[in-house]
């Protein structure tokens, strides 16, 4: 971000920075030349000692300078602006990739489209919320929707901005110049959660992408592991989904911790029980506030069998090889 109040980092954003600084600058040119012979006239012919105050009328050439000019201004800035949105709203010329976003209250999920390299082991696709990825320098079609209320995507740097509406599709097209990570924001309000409906939008090296698409596709697929059907099933049954958070999945709760990654964690119950192992895993689980009494994790009195089930899906809950930002 420069000095400026935009800082377009993408052919969308361009086309609309491009309309906005020409109009920026005809619009301040305007105001010095009107404001200017303004000030200049009120001094000139002005009522002082000796002289009354001037009145024109009927300059024909004047009349005719400040008619015609500012109709060719409006004439250029709606060519221009034509233009431009042709530019913006051109959905199909040249597309890569076709990502479908669905809005509800209050976070955004990605559906990849239906290619093999985003294939899951039960042959659905991968579909991801709060994160978009693409690849570099390639024209991505976002088709929007709705779960419940009117949402907006917007990711300010790559630009376009789009009603994500229910019951009726939208689109959106997305490309950005270079690999980083962008910040957008629902630009709707769509109640009290809407400034959290953020999303974050990751731009890969080209190279890179099917790296990243893989390490999503294990992630993804671990979730659905048929090995640990039953205990991810267990789990999100139970209130455990009330207080815990597991990226991927339906619990979202946010009172206890996260536990997207909790088997790649150096202890749980909050530095009581380390490692996070099947043993500590199965006695925090049985009998919390027996392992650390101020727990706010209460005995939920589950069978042995649910126990052991769940302990098995947590024990897969591990950041991948290298992975950044795992805890
Ligand atoms: Cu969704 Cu504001």
């Amino acid at each position: 971000m420069g000095p400026w109040p935009n800082d377009p980092l993408g052919p969308q954003a361009r086309a609309s920075a491009d309309i906005y600084w020409i109009m920026f600058v005809a619009a301040v040119i305007v105001l010095v030349i009107v404001d200017g012979g303004l000030i200049f006239a009120g001094f000139k012919f002005r009522a002082r000692p000796g002289h009354s105050a001037q009145q024109f009328h009927g300059h024909n050439f004047l009349e005719l300078v400040w008619t015609v000019v500012p109709t060719l201004m409006v004439i250029s800035f709606s060519v221009l602006s034509f233009e431009k949105l042709n530019v913006m709203n051109d959905n199909h010329t040249g597309v890569d990739m076709t990502v479908q976003v669905q809005g509800q209250q209050w976070s955004w999920l990605f559906s990849y489209p239906k290619e093999d390299r985003f294939k899951l082991i039960d042959g659905s696709y991968l579909s991801v919320g709060e994160e978009l990825h693409i690849p570099v320098d390639t024209k991505v079609l976002l088709q929007l929707s709705s779960k419940d209320v009117i949402h907006s995507f917007w990711v300010p740097n790559i630009g376009g901005k789009k009603d994500a509406v229910p019951g009726r599709p939208t689109e959106l097209w997305i490309q950005a110049d270079k690999p980083g990570t962008y910040k957008g924001q629902c630009y709707e309000f769509c109640g009290t959660g809407h400034a959290d409906m953020l999303v974050t939008l990751v731009v890969h090296p080209k190279a890179e992408y099917d790296a990243w698409a893989k390490t999503a596709l294990a992630e993804a697929n671990r979730l659905i592991d048929p090995a640990t059907k039953t205990g991810r099933e267990t789990f999100l049954s139970l209130a455990c989904v009330g207080c815990h958070t597991v990226k991927g999945t339906t619990a979202a709760g946010k009172v206890g911790p996260e536990l997207t990654y909790v088997a790649s964690k150096k202890s749980i119950a909050g530095g009581v029980l380390s490692p996070v192992d099947e043993a500590n895993l199965t006695k925090w689980i049985k009998n919390p506030p027996a392992v650390k009494p101020s727990t706010a994790m209460p005995n939920l009195n589950l069978s042995d069998t649910q126990i052991h089930d769940i302990v098995q899906w947590l024990l897969t809950l591990k950041c991948a090889p290298n992975q950044a930002n795992c805890p």
